[in-house]
């Protein structure tokens, strides 16, 4: 069977970071159906810039982005909250994205791991709203109180929290497979 393309973006670039265990733990649940890819170069993009949003200008590193978000199946973005919005670095990179439409009708879902969450997730649904991804009630979800949910290894230490990512995750698959 072939396996649908997931790019996976974590809006954390910290190296223990409980969004990164929360995607590795979505691609574990959907292995045989998703082949999740996480993007690497979230903090080499540089700052976005309209005045290089060119053909003639634009950063390779941000023609790559583009092109791995524009040839994915569907999106899986993981994301703390810093200072009650989305980190830099994440809006940075959906900024990138804005003038060439990649995200549109792109079959998405959305988590925010984080301490409490609650106006990144409301910014982050607002965002891919704005560049009309494609979500559901069934896979966007806000985990609050991360840390004490998921160990540092990356072990889902809370039943509720594990079946929630398992229910997202048998709705992404859905979402991605049309
Ligand atoms: C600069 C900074 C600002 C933060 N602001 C918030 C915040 O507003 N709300 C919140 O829930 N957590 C906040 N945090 C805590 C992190 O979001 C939280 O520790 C999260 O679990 C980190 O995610 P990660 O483990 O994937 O890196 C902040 C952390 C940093 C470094």
């Amino acid at each position: 069977m072939n396996k649908k393309h997931i790019l996976a973006i974590c809006g954390s670039t910290r190296a223990a970071s409980v969004n990164l265990h929360v995607i590795k733990h979505i691609a574990s649940l959907t292995e045989d159906e998703l082949d999740v890819e996480l993007y690497e170069d979230l903090v080499n993009l540089p700052q976005f810039n309209p005045d290089t949003d060119t053909t003639e200008q634009l950063p390779a590193i941000v023609a790559g982005f583009r092109n791995k978000v524009k040839q994915a199946d569907g999106i899986l973005i993981c994301t703390p909250e810093y200072v009650f919005t989305l980190p830099g670095s994440l809006k940075n990179a959906l900024e990138w994205t804005v003038s060439a439409t990649v995200f549109s009708d792109k079959p998405t879902a959305l988590i925010t791991a984080s301490g409490m969450g609650a106006k990144a997730h409301e910014a982050l649904l607002l965002v891919m709203k704005t560049i009309q991804t494609v979500f559901t009630d069934e896979t966007q979800l806000l985990i609050s109180g991360a840390k004490s949910k998921i160990s540092k290894e990356g072990m889902i230490q809370d039943p509720k929290t594990e079946t929630n990512l398992r229910n997202l995750a048998a709705a992404f698959v859905l979402l991605v497979k049309g």
